[in-house]
């Protein structure tokens, strides 16, 4: 085998920062209700190409309204109410360019970038706080999903982000941190130990070293027995219960899932396909009523029953119907591909997960930028609370001898070193739902690639204790003249990412795929991975064995990073224009970053005459704080990082463009959390040079950035599709583990 080291450049577009208007703050990303009943009602104004956060403050403020909200790039909405943390979204949902300043934020699909336009000092969870508690003994006072450090973090934000994970508790650390949990188990703390300014917001108190500043999400803790109505068949068109939804993967059952329906003052409250909480008031209708066995998939713990495939288990709340929230909700006009019963959600997990272990992070202080200090009334919380003298739960213990901290951090946690964090083996009968999530959706900027990832269970399967991923080829006249509407579509809803229509030379993506992801379930910060897989045969068709950032702090796509773990195109012999074998003897394993204006790798090559599509081979990514290396079948570590500065240096980016990253570490972006991507595409912008030959002298039937790409390569398909074969022509992966370093 010989190895290099190569560079690779590619040619990309966009970069957003997202800064607040000056006389106006930014807080938060929030859910629209429905395109009928508005979160933001006071008034509406479109401004079609020109929209900017200023146009919608000021067009706000000159109408007597206190909150902006931006949304889809181009609408306006005022209120005078501020919308409820209910209703809050994750920053990340809000990505929609805004069409008069490509720069800034307004929004999404169904989401809104509200602003506060008046600067008053108001915790508006203030209600909520219960009071200081302590992380003891080696022990965190809540033990539930941690959010990602935000230097924007506020109370409101964090129980906004525990609410919507279906937490009783919220609790704010050392400034920038939000933990959740089902309850406060540290003691109780002096009030003064909780005396830091919060990162998003110097008015407000976010905890102390070790210290929680603790409020209520007010969901209860009702029993739901004796409560249960039936089980019932849902449908896309006319949802059984329309009052609200939250799709809870980790935290999902009928207990959970009444007391949040409860909190908001719904009569009913239905789980659906394992994470799906619905509440609402209609009456389920008895001819909608089915046999209880068909609500047999398990909740996110593996012990209860969430409902099924369009199956709702119905509990009544008992409460007298108030809704709280206004409206109808608007389901999707969007066609179903839902898999049949029983292809998912009711299957048993086959992964292990490890719980993270017990040492506990040192809190880091990251200085951001200074704010701004024309305001200074620090306010304690002064709520006294309500309850609690807690006693501690748990003794006092040290981390015992045999746990050495690691490097690596999960969702946030420490662990022990050596752990097994994560592994899947795909020995179940199907992919375990809980674990891995598909992606949905048509590939747009930058990539383009020719497939429609979809949830179609012909395209991923396990058998025999290995996950395959396999192409279908759509139908040429579909390809040519069809629709395609995803429902449960992953990609940016009402644009071409989720509907299109072909059109012309803008045909549909031909191939169908599948890309599965642990976003939802697992994410972690350094480590060891290994994937054990065979890679594909077959001309254009691309291998995804990657790891990709969970935030996307430093920017959208390659700004924030990508990992390969192992790429070798599927093309048995591929020459570049400057005579480079590209073809399937060359695995490429790097990391991928760039700016708006360009991505570059770095990439360790190995050659494997014979082809890397014969066998399984154990592909392994060891990385660590200050390093990056890969291995193939345990031989042939190659170090991707230098001994010293940084990777946007190395690569070779100027420091203007470099400035994104200059606030992380010298591996930034590769210093955040990220999720492992498993899937298979096929020819897009980047993966193939422009000019290469392909067999004896057959050239790359499209050019990357041209409008005709996709048609180009469909019509060459007589000379592609025949060098694919149902065998050889998948992605077969054994397992996947994680380790700590
Ligand atoms: C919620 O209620 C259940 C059952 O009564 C109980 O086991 C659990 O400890 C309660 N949780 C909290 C946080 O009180
Ligand atoms: C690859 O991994 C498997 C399972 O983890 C192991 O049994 C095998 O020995 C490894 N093979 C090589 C060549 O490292
Ligand atoms: C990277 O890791 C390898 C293996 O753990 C080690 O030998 C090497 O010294 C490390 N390089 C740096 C720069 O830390």
């Amino acid at each position: 085998m010989g190895l290099s080291i190569r560079f690779g450049f590619g040619q990309l577009i966009l970069l957003v920062f997202l800064s607040a208007s000056e006389s106006a703050r930014l807080i938060g990303c929030y859910k629209e209700i429905s395109n009928e009943a508005r979160l933001l009602s006071g008034a509406q104004q479109n401004f079609k190409n020109t929209l900017t956060p200023e146009k919608c403050i000021s067009f706000c403020k000159g109408k007597g309204f206190l909150y902006a909200g931006l949304q889809y790039s181009y609408e306006c909405f005022c209120a005078k109410d501020r919308p409820s943390f209910i209703h809050s979204a994750d920053s990340s949902d809000c990505n929609s360019k805004c069409d008069g300043d490509k720069t800034k934020i307004c929004g999404g699909g169904l989401r809104l970038s509200v602003y506060d336009l008046v600067d008053k000092p108001v915790n508006y969870v203030q209600p909520n706080y219960v009071g200081c508690y302590a992380d003891e003994g080696g022990r965190r006072a809540l033990t539930g999903k941690v959010a990602p450090e935000s230097q924007e973090m506020t109370p409101e934000l964090c129980v906004g982000f525990c609410f919507r994970n279906g937490y009783r508790y919220a609790g704010l650390q050392y400034r920038n941190q939000c933990y959740c949990g089902e309850e406060p188990l540290g003691p109780r703390s002096s009030e003064g130990d909780c005396d830091m300014e919060c990162a998003g917001d110097s008015r407000f108190l976010c905890g102390g070293g070790w210290r929680n500043s603790v409020y209520q999400t007010s969901i209860p803790n009702e029993s739901e027995q004796g409560k249960l109505i039936g089980c019932f068949i849902d449908s896309q068109d006319l949802r059984l219960l329309s009052g609200f939804h939250l799709d809870l993967p980790e935290t999902n059952s009928p207990r959970k899932c009444l007391n949040i329906c409860k909190q908001l003052g719904y009569s009913y409250a239905g789980v659906q396909y394992g994470i799906e909480c619905h509440c609402g008031n209609r009456k389920p209708e008895s001819e909608k009523e089915t046999n209880e066995n068909q609500c047999l998939s398990s909740c996110p713990d593996g012990t209860r029953r969430c409902g099924g495939n369009w199956r709702l288990l119905i509990y009544s709340t008992a409460s007298v119907p108030q809704p709280v929230i206004s409206g109808v909700v608007q389901t999707p006009n969007i066609v179903v591909a839902r898999p049949e019963p029983g292809v998912d959600g009711t299957k048993q997990p086959t992964a292990v997960v490890l719980a993270a272990g017990s040492p506990q992070a040192i809190p880091v202080l990251t200085l951001n930028n200074p704010k701004s200090t024309v305001h200074t009334t620090t306010r304690r919380p002064t709520v006294t609370p309500t309850t609690r003298t807690t006693t501690p739960r748990y003794p006092n213990t040290t981390p015992t001898k045999s746990c050495i901290r690691s490097h690596t951090l999960v969702q946030g946690r420490t662990v022990c070193q050596g752990e097994r964090l994560f592994h899947d083996s795909f020995l179940g009968n199907g992919l375990n739902g809980n674990v891995w999530t598909h992606e949905v959706f048509m590939p747009s900027e930058p990539d383009y690639e020719f497939v429609v990832f979809d949830n179609n269970p012909q395209s991923t399967y396990t058998s025999d204790g290995r996950l395959h991923i396999k192409l279908i080829p759509f139908e040429d006249t579909f390809v040519r003249s069809g629709k395609l509407e995803l429902n449960r579509c992953t990609g940016r809803l009402h644009t071409e990412e989720c509907i299109r229509e072909a059109k012309a030379f803008s045909i549909l993506p031909p191939i169908q795929s599948s890309r599965i992801t642990t976003k939802n379930f697992f994410s972690f910060k350094y480590g060891k991975v290994l994937v054990r897989a065979k890679l594909p045969l077959g001309d254009w068709i691309v291998p995804e064995i990657w790891l990709e950032p969970k935030r996307k702090i430093y920017g959208p796509t390659y700004s924030s990073g990508k990992i390969r773990i192992a790429v070798a195109r599927g093309n048995r012999d591929l020459i570049s224009h400057n005579r480079e074998r590209i073809g399937n003897n060359m695995l490429e394993s790097g990391i991928l970053m760039g700016t708006a204006e360009r991505v570059r790798g770095r990439t360790v090559i190995s050659d494997n005459p014979s082809g890397w599509y014969k066998q399984f081979h154990n592909y392994t990514l060891i990385w660590g704080p200050d390093n990056i290396s890969f291995e193939v079948d345990g031989e042939n570590r190659e170090d991707l990082l230098p001994e010293r500065g940084s990777l946007s240096e190395l690569l070779g980016f100027d420091s203007s463009e470099s400035a994104i990253w200059q606030n992380g570490s010298p591996i930034a972006p590769f210093d955040q959390e990220f999720y492992i991507s498993l899937g298979l595409s096929v020819g897009g912008m980047k993966d193939f040079p422009d000019g290469c030959i392909t067999g004896e002298s057959h050239s790359k039937p499209w050019k990357n950035e041209a409008v005709k790409a996709m048609v180009n390569f469909w019509q060459d398909r007589d000379n592609w599709l025949s060098s694919w074969n149902d065998h050889y022509s998948q992605l077969q992966v054994e397992h996947v583990s994680v380790y700590a370093l």
